[in-house]
């Protein structure tokens, strides 16, 4: 659960609660006011009532006075919330039995029933001093001062109820400002998690969150330090590798070949002397003839993977072109597409053979992993970058985990050397298609290398007209289950 949303349902349940506490409190001082409303009035009545008794003296035994009196007090009650009936002798119960029920207009019941008094205060009786003459019933009737104190009661229960939800939509506005900052770093540390180590945070008024902004800024600029560290690292190791790489095949050439080349020589002339060496010796200089040239056949071969002089020579087109040829020949069951454009300008051969390299890799893979049927390879000059797309219809990355091996990392160590960037696409049909793109070099700019921060090159996904479908067989696109920066 989102923290706002946490936050602000804890800070609900505490208003909830306060809320209740003020209803409880307002409930119960209304219920004091009415029992001792109630009480004052009954009160109040018999006291008047026992004071006219009194005044009355000897004029007591005359029942038109007292009549008039209870007439008069009657009146006087109804407009004070008060009953009073007179009762005669033994009819008290019947007096009393006459209580009408309470009348509420508007409150609830369980406002009424929080509110009535308990009966003995509703009710006194006054004795006019003889049994012969009787007494009267005084009555408290509620109904009216509950209707009075569910007026004030409504009017406060309304007004915390108001205080209670701006409350609350405030909190959640102000948690929202608050919070916002927290949005910003968790986009920050996604764009880290996906390589975007130019990403940075802004400065932010919460000391505690500019705080956190702080370090993630000094952090992403030491990741993206040791990030370019390591590239030119790599960089420098692939260069040197393919140094040794075409020293050797020079070696190779230079050496070994001659020599072969001049044993080959020997055993001829041995074999073809004018003199007429016995038979065995004719055969073993046959013999040693034939591994000298199978030795030299071998030995380009190595010399070809070594250092392909095909690059050199003709260029990264028909280099990749011989490779696949090759491959091809070497995997008939396989039918391979090639769609290569014969002179991508501007990349010198120090840069191509990486991507030759990637090339052979993914050629490589699909001979060890992909039990493919089909196999298309690509290479495009698009303006500013060179696109390179490696596509079968086999099995897919399926479970594949990272470190599984380094010929993907290497070839995507390779790419970003280029400055470019190389994606992976799998889908659950099956098929892994690999897209590279690189930025050609401009006439007047050095070879491309990611500077510090920088992000490489749009991703091959991002990128207008090149999709993940430009290396997989389906003209319908397919769903993409695995698609990762390699
Ligand atoms: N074209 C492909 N089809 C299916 N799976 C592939 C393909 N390419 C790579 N994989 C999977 O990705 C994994 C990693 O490939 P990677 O080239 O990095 O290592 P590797 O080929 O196993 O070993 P290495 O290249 O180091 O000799 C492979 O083990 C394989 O499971
Ligand atoms: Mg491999």
């Amino acid at each position: 659960m989102p923290l706002r949303l946490r936050l602000s349902l804890l800070i609900t349940l505490l208003t909830a609660a306060f809320l209740l506490a003020g209803v409880f409190l307002v409930v119960n001082a209304a219920r004091h006011d009415v029992r001792a409303e109630l009480h004052s009035a009954t009160s109040l009545t018999a006291e008047l009532l026992q004071a006219s008794i009194e005044a009355m003296g000897e004029k007591l035994n005359r029942s038109e006075v007292r009549d008039a009196m209870i007439s008069g007090l009657t009146q006087l009650g109804g407009h004070r919330h008060i009953e009073i009936t007179a009762w005669h002798g033994d009819n008290r119960a019947a007096a009393r039995a006459a209580m009408p029920p309470a009348r509420t207009a508007g409150a609830p019941d369980w406002f009424i029933r929080l509110v009535t008094p308990e009966m003995q205060v509703l009710y006194r009786e006054v004795s006019l001093g003889r049994p012969d003459l009787g007494g009267v019933i005084i009555r408290a009737e509620p109904a009216d001062e509950i209707t009075e104190a569910w007026g004030s009661t409504r009017t406060l229960l309304l007004l915390l109820l108001t205080f209670a939800v701006a409350a609350n939509a405030l909190m959640y506005w102000l948690l929202g400002r608050a919070l916002r900052p927290l949005g910003h770093i968790l986009k920050g540390l996604d764009a880290l998690q996906r390589g975007r180590l130019e990403s940075r945070l802004p400065r932010f008024r919460v000391h505690e969150f500019d705080r956190v902004s702080r370090h993630f800024n000094s952090m992403a600029d030491s990741l993206a330090t040791s990030h370019q560290r390591i590239q030119r690292l790599n960089r420098r190791l692939f260069d040197v590798q393919e140094a040794e790489r075409h020293t050797l095949a020079r070696e190779l050439h230079d050496e070994l070949g001659q020599c072969l080349v001049a044993i080959r020589a020997d055993a001829m002339i041995i074999a073809n002397a004018p003199d007429a060496p016995p038979a065995n010796v004719r055969a073993s200089a046959d013999a040693i003839r034939q591994t000298a040239g199978h030795v030299y056949q071998l030995t380009r071969r190595i010399m070809g993977r070594l250092h392909p002089a095909a690059l050199e020579q003709l260029g990264l087109g028909p280099a990749l072109r011989q490779m696949a040829g090759d491959w091809a020949r070497r995997h008939p069951d396989i039918a391979v597409a090639m769609e290569i454009q014969d002179t991508p300008r501007g990349l010198p051969p120090s840069q191509a053979i990486h991507l030759y390299r990637v090339v052979q890799e993914g050629l490589t893979n699909v001979t060890k992993h992909a039990h493919a049927r089909r196999v298309r390879l690509r290479l495009r000059d698009r303006g500013e970058h060179l696109w390179l797309v490696i596509g079968d219809d086999g099995h897919g990355l399926g479970t594949r985990r990272d470190g599984d091996g380094m010929g993907l990392m290497g070839m995507a160590e390779r790419i970003q050397g280029l400055g470019g960037r190389l994606r992976c696409f799998s889908g659950p049909a099956g098929g892994t298609t690999l897209v590279a793109a690189v930025p050609l070099p401009t006439a007047s700019a050095p070879e491309p290398v990611a500077r510090p921060g920088q992000r490489p090159h749009a991703a091959p996904s991002e990128t207008q007209g090149q999709t993940a479908d430009d290396g997989a067989f389906s003209t319908r696109p397919q769903p993409v289950l695995h698609v990762a920066d390699v």
